[in-house]
């Protein structure tokens, strides 16, 4: 059996803006199992950035608990929380604003092993960046070559790198793809797989493309606005969707196959707005199925069994 690396447990973080508190992200909680991916899908604007900067404190949360390895990450003081960073990276979108443009490749894999201590002798240093370049598949000749003359699939092979480089055991992947073309896409996904394969490693796999995680992600977690909507391992969630907002993104997805087509489900109505909203379902207002007790109540995640868990009044009866 294996066991949770990552608890988070009621995770909140709001903003205060001028028109009042922002609930970026509300009450979350899951686990990521040792060597496990956690996808977690939404749309634009839902917390999935926050919920992955807030679990490494990039940001600080406002509320909740992040368990990693045991350890309360929360009440590290800045030491602490130095050296925990080296278990626990982040990959982010856009590999070009990520990285300092007057930093040659392998100053830029280079860093973070100085910054850390983590090898002191400058000759050994260089070793070790080849060695990181030659796992992330980067050919030795990119050494001294910097950002702007590569193209964005060789640029988010140096933001792994840079991630690799302190040997975390997890890596939130905050949309690593999604800045890609869809052929370079599959190579750094087949990339993030095997490194998962050889150094165990565990994921947040951060998406807003539902098809992208399917097969990448052993569990799938569907935010909305801040809040968890749906939880579930992979294939269940595709197989056997039950919030109804998880129900419309799926049909969204393009399918091959003229047999298996199903009708897509058109959203309509207003989105909540994430500043101050009411105490209701965050759906509610586009759900086709919203009755008068999803106005005035919130769903709690509730537990359905294999592993299917689903914030909805409509799933209860
Ligand atoms: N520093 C901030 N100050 C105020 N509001 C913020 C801040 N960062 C994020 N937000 C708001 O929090 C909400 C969640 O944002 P977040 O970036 O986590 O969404 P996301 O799911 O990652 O979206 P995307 O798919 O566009 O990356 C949004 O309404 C956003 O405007
Ligand atoms: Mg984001």
């Amino acid at each position: 059996m294996s066991e949770p690396l990552l608890r988070v447990e009621g995770l909140t973080k709001h903003f205060s803006t001028k028109k009042g508190l922002l609930h970026a992200v509300d009450n979350v909680s899951f686990t990521i199992d040792k060597g496990r991916t956690l996808g977690m899908v939404g749309e634009s604007g839902c917390g999935k950035s926050t919920t992955g900067r807030a679990i490494l404190r990039l940001i600080e949360p406002t509320a909740g608990n992040v368990l990693f390895d045991n350890i309360d990450v929360r009440s590290l003081d800045a030491a602490k929380l130095r050296r925990m960073r080296t278990r626990m990276q982040i990959v982010f979108q856009d590999p070009f604003s990520s990285l300092n443009p007057r930093m040659t490749v392998s100053q830029a894999i280079e860093e973070p092993i100085k910054l850390h201590g983590i090898i002191t002798d400058p000759q050994e240093r260089e070793e070790r960046v080849l060695e990181l370049m030659e796992t992330v598949g980067l050919a030795p000749r990119l050494f001294n070559t910097y950002p702007h003359e590569l193209d964005g699939g060789r640029r988010q092979r140096i933001g792994i790198a840079r991630a690799l480089a302190v040997n975390p055991d997890f890596v939130v992947c905050d949309e690593p793809v999604s800045a890609l073309d869809v052929s370079i896409q599959a190579q750094i996904l087949n990339l993030m797989e095997d490194l998962q394969d050889e150094l165990g490693l565990t994921y947040l796999f951060i998406t807003h493309d539902l098809s992208v995680v399917h097969h990448f992600s052993d569990d799938i977690a569907v935010m909305y606005l801040g809040k968890l909507f749906e939880k579930a391992p992979s294939d269940e969630l595709f197989d056997h969707p039950m919030h109804p907002y998880t129900q419309a993104l799926l049909s969204a997805i393009p399918v091959p196959s003229l047999h298996n087509r199903k009708k897509r489900i058109i959203m309509k109505g207003e989105i909540t707005s994430p500043i101050n909203p009411p105490k209701a379902c965050r759906f509610a207002q586009r759900c086709p199925y919203a009755t008068e007790r999803c106005t005035c109540e919130e769903p709690e995640l509730r537990d359905y069994g294999n592993g299917h868990s689903v914030a909805c009044f409509l799933c209860e009866k």
